[in-house]
């Protein structure tokens, strides 16, 4: 008899006795039949009792297998096409071997805030865990990808004391007798990465103190960002297209039963293919103020704005070039157009709005310091920085997709929160 066998492999078992481990979802008991469906993370099945073929204390344990009681459940393999999984098993053993009584999550409707607060139980819901499966297969598909175009990872520090995107938002930390923030993005370190390794990518959490409450905003994310030496905006560009339709195509092709579960219309992701178009952020503004926009040039898009340009298109678009006074102190001026930096943000569509924000980085050492200290930042901790520019400085570029954004858009999912395993809010440190 096969102990400890894991359902989705139940198919190599058919007409033999074996033990599956896992949480019971249902029970249902019909005159003298029963039935039990099981989960352990790698399918579920149903175990059908039947009263004259088992022993009593089998048949009185039913009313104690509550939702989410852990069990072993031994019986003989059956193909049951019509069962989910395919299979069946002829139950002689159930063994209890954690109760669950008065299991908070019940099969009816919950608050956010009730699921949120029990997000360690809520993670074995259907729709969470097909969640948790598309952003396995995002996580890997990310690796692949720069493992597969020659791309080396190189894993960036946590706890930092250059500040990495600027002043607000920053997460402080006691580092002994210094000053040290949490990460806002590793990219600093990737393009030191750059120089040594040609094209780097770096990828963990990172770390923004966001006060406002938005669907769109945790505090700690993870993010995926590449650097590549020698790059410039427009093959930063291409990268970023390829990498998004790469994602995007794992995931149909993947995760199809994923996001059949979660009811995502595929449709829309079908049609992620490059090109992606592009749209000059000063041809944006004009467009966004004929569609009623207050905004003017010189500030960041709003959520609001993303989402109607986003709209205008039927896959992601790059908006590009915006002005410095809106973007990050490292992006290089635009030879063509000082007031503005070689950037871009790939909006994604259907109200998705930015997925990935990348530039070319400023190369020029004059530059440089220039835009640092017109930030207000502290040039001194940026010296090992300003080292990349005068030692052998070269043209290169990079971008910061982030993770949980994608998988959102990719699964269809309006809200941040559903996309982390234990989300990082403004309000939100437990579990
Ligand atoms: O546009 P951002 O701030 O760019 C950077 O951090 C650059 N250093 C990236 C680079 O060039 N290497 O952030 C990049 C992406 C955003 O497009 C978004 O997807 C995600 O990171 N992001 C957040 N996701 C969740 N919560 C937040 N608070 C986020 N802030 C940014
Ligand atoms: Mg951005």
């Amino acid at each position: 008899m096969a102990q400890g066998v894991e359902i989705r492999g139940l198919g190599e078992h058919v007409g033999t006795v074996v033990t599956i481990r896992g949480w019971v979802q249902t029970t249902r008991v019909h005159g003298k039949v029963a039935f039990v469906v099981v989960r352990d993370g790698t399918g579920i099945v149903q175990g059908v009792v039947v009263q004259k073929e088992v022993a009593p204390e089998l048949w009185q344990l039913f009313p104690e297998l509550t939702l989410e009681t852990s069990v072993h459940v031994t019986g003989m393999v059956r193909a049951e096409p019509r069962a989910p999984g395919g299979h069946e098993l002829s139950v002689s053993d159930i063994r209890v071997v954690g109760p669950s009584p008065d299991y908070p999550i019940q099969p009816k409707e919950h608050g956010v805030d009730f699921l949120l607060d029990r997000r360690h139980l809520w993670l074995r819901s259907s729709q969470q865990r097909a969640i948790m499966r598309v952003r396995n297969e995002v996580e890997k598909s990310i690796v692949d990808f720069f493992y597969d175009r020659g791309f080396l990872r190189l894993d960036t520090p946590i706890l930092t004391g250059a500040i990495g995107e600027g002043g607000a938002g920053l997460f402080e930390v006691e580092y002994f007798e210094q000053q040290a923030y949490l990460a806002q993005t590793g990219q600093l370190y990737a393009e030191a990465g750059a120089a040594a390794l040609g094209k780097v990518y770096t990828f963990g959490p990172t770390f923004r103190a966001e006060k406002s409450k938005t669907r769109r905003h945790l505090t700690e994310f993870w993010m995926v960002e590449p650097e590549v030496a020698w790059a410039d905006s427009d093959d930063n560009m291409r990268l970023q297209e390829d990498f998004v339709s790469y994602l995007v195509a794992r995931a149909l092709e993947r995760c199809a039963e994923e996001l059949k579960l979660l009811e995502r219309d595929t449709a829309p992701l079908e049609r992620v293919q490059p090109p992606f178009p592009r749209l000059e952020y000063s041809d944006a503004i004009p467009l966004l103020q004929q569609k009623g926009s207050e905004i003017h040039w010189g500030t960041d898009l709003g959520a609001a704005d993303e989402t109607v340009i986003g709209e205008m298109y039927d896959r992601p678009v790059f908006v590009t070039n915006y002005p410095k006074q809106a973007k990050a102190f490292y992006m290089k001026e635009n030879p063509a157009d000082p007031r503005t930096v070689l950037c871009d943000d790939l909006l994604a569509p259907e109200g998705y709005g930015e997925i990935i924000g990348g530039s070319q980085r400023e190369d020029d050492l004059d530059r440089l310091v220039a835009r640092i200290q017109e930030q207000g930042l502290p040039l001194a901790s940026y010296e090992w920085y300003l080292d990349l520019r005068r030692y052998g400085s070269f043209p290169h570029s990079g971008f910061g997709l982030g993770v949980e954004r994608t998988v959102g858009w990719i699964t269809g999912r309006p809200h941040i929160r559903e996309l982390i395993p234990f989300p990082r809010m403004l309000n939100r440190l437990y579990p």
